[in-house]
């Protein structure tokens, strides 16, 4: 179903009047643009548009160039207007060729290329939203303020400076993509698309050519040309996100881009350079995969040049809290009465819980607990975690023995498992450090890299990045 205005990016020097009410009259909200930063400041993201690029309006090659970028957008779909006669020059030919469905000669006779537009914006509009898996809507922002978050808040700032790949692990649910967005964001790219692409969810042998794209005919079946994934983040970043699930076969493909930095369409005419930004998340443990062969070690280092661990939830302390007021702000006009907040047990579950699907489990529960409630404040029972309330009073000895082991757990979590930083942090030896992990049944969390402690009264002075 087609919205009732579809957007046109009419991209000219020298724009027609009459065209542009010839477009109006069928329905188009027409933007016109002189440049490849406009056509990008004009396109909605996620938003099909149709495009219409002017070549008859005497670019300069310098212009023309900067658009192959935009060219690659994946939800616009293009149509060039050229001169008789202009597509004997190599550079533009190979433009239409590869990026445009469609190419009309001017003058303009009839309403060829409206329609043209419309079929090219209407192919578009059968493709996939550029990022979309349900759990958008928090308007990017990521709310935090315990130690780790502003620590990965710190990192996202420097890793957002650079170009060099940046590889983000963590539990499933802790904000891996959120991550990735926000380093895009801030990141000298940020005008240019994100492109996600989750590695585990496409099957194994449609990922080549989702990844590399294919020119029609390359196989039976290929009616029309795929521009892939990685053509698509041109001038942008490129998210590979679940990379721990990248079968062999296409690891190989992947490093082999990553060395060369060209791309070749299935049955294509020669490599296209690409520039883009690497990102890559996943919640697999990478070292066990290695060691296992699942996964190639020379590609895991072209694509960890820097590290970024998302912390647990049940490991930031007083932001389980701070999260939950947020969601319930956010989604609180779901509820069929007013809500206060939430009661005493219901903060101490959040706390005495250890969350396994982290912050979208959070959002979840609380979503739900909205919507059920039937009091003013939502309780443990409303978040369906009653059993985890129990406020039991404790004896000094064993508040001591619980901000021991806690303080601990946080070092060892801080530095990944490694005693002699942790040690060194906690003003102990490493032997002393040792003893007390026996001594607490902790032995576990030595050399892992995330474990799990509970509460922590942490300074909350930016509630998010
Ligand atoms: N710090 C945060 N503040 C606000 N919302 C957050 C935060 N971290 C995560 N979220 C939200 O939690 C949900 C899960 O985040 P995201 O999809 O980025 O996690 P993930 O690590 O990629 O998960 P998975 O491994 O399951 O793919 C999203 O709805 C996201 O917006
Ligand atoms: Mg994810």
């Amino acid at each position: 179903m087609e919205p009732a205005t579809r957007q046109l990016i009419y991209v000219s020097r020298d724009p027609s009047a009459e065209l542009n009410t010839r477009f109006h009259q069928r329905g188009w909200q027409v933007e016109v643009v002189g440049s490849a930063r406009d056509v990008r400041r004009a396109v909605r993201a996620g938003m099909a548009a149709g495009g219409l690029l002017d070549l008859s309006s005497h670019f300069q090659p310098h212009e023309i160039a900067a658009f192959e970028s935009c060219l690659t957008m994946p939800n616009v779909g293009w149509v060039a207007a050229t001169m008789p006669g202009q597509l004997q020059d190599a550079a533009l030919r190979r433009l239409v060729r590869d990026y445009c469905f469609d190419y009309v000669t001017v003058p303009y006779a009839g309403d060829r290329i409206v329609d043209s537009v419309g079929h090219a914006y209407g192919m578009i509009s059968l493709g996939e939203p550029a990022s979309n898996d349900g759990s958008q809507g928090a308007e990017g922002e990521m709310v935090g303020s315990c130690d780790a978050m502003l620590a990965l808040f710190r990192s996202i700032r420097k890793v957002a400076m650079t170009d060099a790949p940046v590889f983000i692990s963590g539990e499933s649910g802790t904000g891996k993509e959120l991550t990735a967005v926000a380093i895009h964001e801030r990141s000298a790219r940020r005008n240019a698309p994100f492109v996600p692409i989750n590695c585990g969810a496409i099957p194994p042998h449609l990922l080549q050519s989702e990844l590399f794209g294919y020119e029609r005919g390359a196989f039976t079946g290929a009616n029309q040309r795929k521009i892939g994934r990685v053509e698509a983040a041109n001038g942008g970043t490129l998210f590979l996100d679940e990379i721990g699930d990248l079968p062999l076969e296409s690891q190989a493909s992947l490093l082999r881009f990553l060395q060369e930095r060209k791309v070749e369409r299935l049955g294509g005419h020669g490599a296209i350079d690409v520039d883009v930004r690497i990102i890559s998340a996943t919640h697999v443990d990478m070292t066990a995969a290695m060691i296992e062969g699942r996964f190639r070690s020379d590609l895991y280092h072209r694509l960890c040049v820097l590290q970024i661990d998302e912390p647990p939830l049940r490991a930031r302390g007083k932001d389980i809290e701070l999260l939950a007021r947020h969601m319930l702000e956010r989604f609180k006009k779901d509820a069929s009465r007013r809500l206060r907040g939430f009661a005493p047990d219901a903060i101490a579950a959040l706390h005495n819980y250890g969350w396994p699907g982290n912050v979208r489990e959070l959002i979840n529960r609380v979503r739900r607990a909205i919507v059920m409630s039937e009091g003013r404040a939502i309780t443990a029972r409303d978040l369906e975690l009653a059993e985890y309330v129990e406020i039991v009073p404790v004896s000094l000895a064993q508040a001591r023995e619980a901000a021991e082991r806690q303080a601990i757990e946080l070092a060892l979590l801080r530095h990944r498992g490694r005693l002699g930083d942790a040690a060194q942090e906690l003003g102990i030896s490493r032997v002393t450090l040792y003893r007390l992990l026996c001594s607490h049944g902790m032995r576990h969390m030595e050399g892992e890299p995330l474990a799990a402690p509970h509460g922590g009264d942490l300074p909350a002075s930016v509630p998010h990045l």
